[in-house]
């Protein structure tokens, strides 16, 4: 299926839409994130709405019905020593809409944005998730690190500034 996502930044009053996308992620896909429904089901919207403000968070909206489809968000990393650096993070596509493109219409826009203001992007990913793997390879992300104690996440890294 390659339905069109129409992909735009998220922002304070898409808090519900993305908290519920979130908890959806943690819910289904329970091995690709650290995090489980429990630990975040508690925030409340003026928090996550912060979050939107601070973040760049884009979400993918499914041209034909507007349900949100897909979201991934960057995180700066804000101190004097780390405002070279972001963080991506909390990439997921439902399922009914992955290889349709959308995930790639949500990397563009990060990776956009990345390069316009910092110089490194990083992200963590189990190392068993040959799929997220794959497709963070194609968008040029190379593993450089694989955690020692639990041999479980692989890091990547790319330098978005030259
Ligand atoms: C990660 C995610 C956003 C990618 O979106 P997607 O639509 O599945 O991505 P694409 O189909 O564009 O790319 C996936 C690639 O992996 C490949 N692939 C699929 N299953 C695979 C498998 N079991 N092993 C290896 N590669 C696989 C696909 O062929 C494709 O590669 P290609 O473009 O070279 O053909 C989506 O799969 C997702 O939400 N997964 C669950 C949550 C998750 O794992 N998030 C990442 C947390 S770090």
């Amino acid at each position: 299926m390659r339905t069109r996502a129409i992909c735009r930044r998220l922002n304070a009053s898409d808090a519900d839409l993305f908290q519920a996308l979130r908890l959806e992620s943690f819910r289904l896909e329970p091995r690709a994130f650290r995090f489980a429904p429990a630990d975040e089901a508690h925030i409340a919207t003026d928090a996550v709405a912060a979050r939107l403000t601070r973040d760049f968070v884009i979400g993918a909206f499914n041209a034909d019905d507007s349900q949100m489809i897909g979201v991934g968000g960057l995180a700066w990393g804000g101190g004097v020593k780390t405002r070279h650096k972001a963080l991506l993070y909390g990439m997921y596509v439902r399922a009914t809409h992955r290889r349709s493109g959308a995930a790639d219409e949500i990397m563009k826009r990060l990776i956009n944005e990345a390069k316009q203001n910092v110089e490194i992007l990083t992200l963590t990913v189990v190392s068993t998730n040959l799929r997220a793997l794959r497709f963070y390879e194609r968008w040029g992300f190379r593993v450089y690190a694989l955690k020692s104690a639990q041999r479980r996440f692989a890091k990547a890294i790319i330098s978005t500034k030259r």
